[in-house]
């Protein structure tokens, strides 16, 4: 049972092969609510420059290049299979220049510093071995003031393994109190957190912080 769930772990956390986009296109059905709860958060703008971090099958980069006609929405993701994924997905918006979608670690971000006005990232961060160097890099390439959103089930809701520890050593859930203390160690502030009240849209609960001027 623990190599099966490390197994699945594994997938939901770097999808790859034939499985991989298997699990990316049950993901876009899966988490369809807390991607629009979380695109709705961000209350995008025309000309807004966004940022998702761990887009898999691109839903969310779907959504959003139709309310940013004049801006960009760009992504990041290491996993290759949801690289392919999300440009099948998004074809006629990269080809008109709106949508940019690269291959790369949340650690590591290809992009130029205070690039963007708003980041956000959704179900992603429970698989970054370094959480808070991907959320300083966050912060380096989102302008002054810029928003940042993480959405996340919180650790709360997963329940405790049968020896009373959290998630797997691959996929580490955390509070909101948790994603509080790192994005403010990493530079962010005026934190809000917005959580749905019905039981069943759990996962529509995001951290919101601004990175400092
Ligand atoms: C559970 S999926 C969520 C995908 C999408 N945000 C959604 O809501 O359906 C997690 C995604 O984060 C990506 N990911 C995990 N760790 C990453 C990292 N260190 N850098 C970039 N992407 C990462 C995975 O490849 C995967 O596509």
């Amino acid at each position: 049972m623990r190599m099966f769930q490390k197994y699945i772990d594994g997938q939901y956390g770097r999808p790859s092969g034939l499985v991989g986009r298997w699990i990316g296109g049950k993901m876009a059905a899966q988490h369809q609510p807390e991607n629009l709860w979380t695109v709705n958060l961000l209350d995008a703008q025309p000309r807004d420059w966004i940022l998702e971090v761990g887009f898999g099958p691109g839903f969310a980069v779907q959504e959003l290049a139709r309310r940013v006609p004049a801006g960009r929405i760009a992504g990041v993701d290491f996993s290759k299979a949801m690289l392919h994924t999300a440009r099948r997905r998004n074809a006629a918006a990269i080809r008109q220049g709106r949508v940019d979608l690269r291959e790369s670690d949340a650690a590591r971000l290809p992009f130029e510093d205070a690039m963007f006005d708003k980041a956000f990232s959704i179900h992603s961060i429970y698989f970054w071995p370094d959480p808070l160097a991907a959320l300083r890099e966050i912060r380096r390439v989102l302008k002054p003031g810029g928003l940042l959103a993480l959405t996340i089930l919180p650790k709360e809701k997963w329940g405790a393994n049968s020896d009373g520890t959290w998630g797997t050593p691959e996929c580490r859930p955390y509070s909101g109190g948790d994603l509080i203390r790192l994005m403010a160690e990493a530079g962010f502030g005026d934190f809000a957190v917005r959580a749905d009240p019905q039981p069943q849209f759990a996962a529509n609960f995001t951290v919101m912080g601004y990175a400092a001027a």
